[in-house]
C-alpha cells in the first residue's frame, strides 16, 4: 500500500465572510469628497499622493481647469477636511489663500481622505481683488 506524502494545504485566510482582505493597495486609498455649489456630492477613492484633479477627471467628476500649472485659478476649490501637499507651488494662491483653505487641485496630491468646495475660482478672484483694494488704501 502506498502512502501518500504529505501535501502542503493552503487556505484563504480567515476574514468575516463576504470580506476581501485588504490589499496595501486598499491600505493606501484616499476617500475624496467633492461638494459643489449646487449641492451634489461626489466621492471616489485614490492613491495617497494622487493628483486631485486628475482623480477628479478619471473618475468622470468634471471641474473646470485651463492652465493645469497652478496659475490661473480656474480649478480652485476650498478644502473643508483633510490635507494636500503640492507638487508644484501654485502662483495663484498667497499664504493668506492657502492659509483660509484655497487650494489649487491641478497641482494638489492628496495625504488624507479629503472634502473639497468646488468652483471657488470666482470667490478667490473677489477675495484676490479686496486684498488689492486694501493695499492701495494702505498705501495711498
Ligand atoms: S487649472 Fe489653472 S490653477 Fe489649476
Amino acid at each position: 500500500m502506498a502512502q501518500s506524502s504529505p501535501q502542503l494545504q493552503t487556505r484563504p485566510a480567515a476574514f468575516p465572510s463576504g470580506q476581501a482582505k485588504p490589499s496595501h493597495d486598499a491600505v493606501n486609498l484616499r476617500t475624496i469628497t467633492f461638494q459643489t455649489k449646487s449641492g451634489a456630492v461626489h466621492t471616489l477613492k485614490a492613491p495617497r499622493g494622487a493628483n486631485v484633479y486628475n482623480s477628479a477627471e478619471r473618475s468622470g467628476v468634471h471641474l473646470p481647469a485651463v492652465c493645469k500649472q497652478g496659475s490661473c485659478s480656474s480649478c480652485v476649490c476650498k478644502l473643508l477636511e483633510g490635507t494636500v501637499t503640492y507638487s508644484t507651488q501654485p502662483e495663484c494662491l498667497t499664504p493668506k489663500l492657502k492659509g483660509e483653505g484655497f487650494v489649487a487641485i491641478c497641482v494638489a496630491s492628496v495625504n488624507s481622505d479629503a472634502t473639497f468646495l468646488t468652483h471657488q475660482g470666482a470667490t478667490l478672484r473677489a477675495e484676490r481683488a479686496e486684498d488689492m483694494d486694501r493695499m492701495k488704501h494702505r498705501h495711498g
